[in-house]
């Protein structure tokens, strides 16, 4: 993938900022260059969709914006912090803290109760056990999921992300 844009916006209106990155895969074989001199930026409130075709390099892009995966070369920005000189734990912390996740598979713990998996990013971040149930089932409360937030089975799972995105809102 490649992209690239040049508006010169006001920084501090800037929230996501990537800088000629490129993300290569060595298989040990090949290396895939999947992402080739991306640069973009995405302005606070701004709702974008990334969109190609498959193997293009989306995903990719997303891994490498959200800290889930470290670019080869390049630098990301998210509100002003470069995110490259934060540790592995530093990362996990700032992903917990201030970003929201909704993925293609819905990534819920069958084992625990709806309710226990929206508080659970809470508990991971820190916030008493008090405090998280009782933001998790406000959460679920004004969602419209509280009748069925003590069931932990797969139909629920479908309805249940939008609570669990709904958690990031509480660090906004
Ligand atoms: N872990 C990986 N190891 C090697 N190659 C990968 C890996 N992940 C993705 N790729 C390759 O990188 C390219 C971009 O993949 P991806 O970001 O998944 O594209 P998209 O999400 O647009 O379908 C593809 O050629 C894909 O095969
Ligand atoms: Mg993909």
């Amino acid at each position: 993938m490649e992209m690239g844009i040049s508006i010169d916006l006001p920084q501090e209106d800037v929230i996501i900022e990537a800088i000629d990155v490129h993300k290569h895969y060595d298989t040990g074989k090949v290396v895939v260059k999947a992402l080739q001199g991306v640069t973009l930026r995405i302005q606070r409130k701004e709702v974008v969709a990334i969109m190609g075709p498959s193997g293009c390099g989306k995903t990719t892009l997303l891994n490498c914006l959200s800290g889930l995966d470290r670019v080869t070369t390049g630098s990301i920005k998210i509100a002003n912090q470069d995110i490259r000189h934060l540790s592995d734990r530093q990362l996990t912390l700032f992903r917990a803290r201030e970003m929201g996740f909704v993925f293609q598979t819905y990534n819920l713990l069958p084992a625990l109760t709806g309710l226990e998996n929206v508080e659970l990013p809470l508990l991971v971040s820190g916030v008493s056990s008090r405090v998280a149930r009782a933001r998790a089932l406000a959460s679920i409360e004004q969602v419209g999921l509280r009748a069925t937030s003590d069931v932990a089975q797969s139909a629920q799972r479908k309805r249940q992300p939008c609570s669990e995105k709904r958690m990031s809102d509480f660090y906004a």
